[in-house]
């Protein structure tokens, strides 16, 4: 009977998986700060994908972790960087068996740990940056990518990345806009998964969204789907899961949530000391993201979701 009347239903097709595929490693390699969850190299990043194929994952979305870093993150265009590579090499051998998605953004690739280009004084030149995105977009899709998702929270970012695809012919590449994404402390293990460290002990507090606003994130959405995005996404999701619902009641695009590294770690931490059944916390958490009216639910939990919910 509760199965009969359930309202809200998570399913394996809700799922995307993230993904790191580190330059320059022999094996894949454990985070300690996301038990589980592993830097891939190119070898074990195609078991992994296929792993996701079979469990019925419908995409994942490739974070990359360059050798080098430099101030202009030359790494997340390079068509031979890392990234690029992978995703070459997916697509290749997956072909549409599985959305593959790119996360767009220069922090994995910059020396100073910024989103964006930084000015001499430090501070993050939003317009300069979206002329770097609109590259790292076309390599994106140059190299296979069939969603690009920027997620560097610069003003006019997915215009600029729209326009910079559609002038190459690649007006079939999707954008996954990160919209409302909140200056979170919730990033920590991802920083730990990617080796991003903001110089001087910065944060992101002047480009991304204010814990204490919601209005504001609204008009981030409004904005990214007039400049053309055709998915938006909040994150982190729990702490905002009010957030996702006031989202879900004005757009009429899919609307995801990033249920993040820290959202991920607590869970596991938690369980680790047997203090929750970290399962059924982590389906709990996933059903209520859901609940709260995201269509697509980005979260390290994805393949056990799939298993679970099979
Ligand atoms: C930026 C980016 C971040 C995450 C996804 N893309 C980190 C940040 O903004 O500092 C965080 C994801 C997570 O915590 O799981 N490229």
């Amino acid at each position: 009977m509760r199965r009969l009347v359930a309202e809200t239903r998570l399913s394996v097709d809700d799922l995307v998986a993230p993904l790191f595929v580190r330059e320059g490693i022999d094996e894949a390699r454990p985070i300690s700060s996301l038990p589980g969850v592993v830097q891939h190299n190119l070898t074990s990043l195609m078991v992994e994908v296929q792993r996701l194929v079979d469990l019925g994952v419908p995409a994942v979305i490739l974070f990359g972790v360059p050798l080098a870093k430099d101030a202009v993150g030359t790494g997340a265009s390079d068509p031979d960087g890392i990234v690029q590579v992978a995703l070459n090499q997916v697509r290749e051998r997956f072909g549409d068996q599985i959305v593959l998605m790119a996360d767009l953004c220069l922090d994995e690739y910059t020396d100073h740990g910024h989103c964006g280009l930084v000015r001499p004084d430090g501070t993050v030149d939003n317009d300069a940056t979206l002329d770097r995105y609109a590259e790292v977009g076309l390599a994106q899709a140059a190299a296979g990518a069939h969603v690009v998702a920027p997620s560097g929270m610069m003003d006019g970012q997915v215009g600029a990345i729209r326009a910079g695809l559609d002038s190459r012919g690649f007006d079939d590449v999707s954008i996954l806009a990160y919209s409302a994404k909140y200056a979170s402390a919730l990033y920590g293990p991802f920083r730990e998964a990617v080796d991003v460290e903001i110089v001087g002990g910065g944060d992101r507090t002047t480009y991304q969204q204010d814990p204490r606003n919601v209005a504001e994130s609204m008009r981030e959405i409004a904005l990214d789907i007039a400049e053309g995005a055709d998915m938006i996404m909040v994150k982190p999701a729990i702490t905002y899961l009010d957030v996702i619902a006031a989202a879900s009641a004005i757009v009429d695009v899919p609307l995801g949530a990033y249920h993040v590294s820290g959202e991920y770690a607590m869970i596991k931490a938690a369980a680790e000391r047997g203090w929750i059944d970290g399962d059924r916390v982590a389906l709990e958490q996933l059903t209520a993201i859901k609940r709260a009216g995201a269509d697509l639910i980005l979260t390290y939990f994805a393949a056990d979701a799939a298993a679970w919910l099979s």
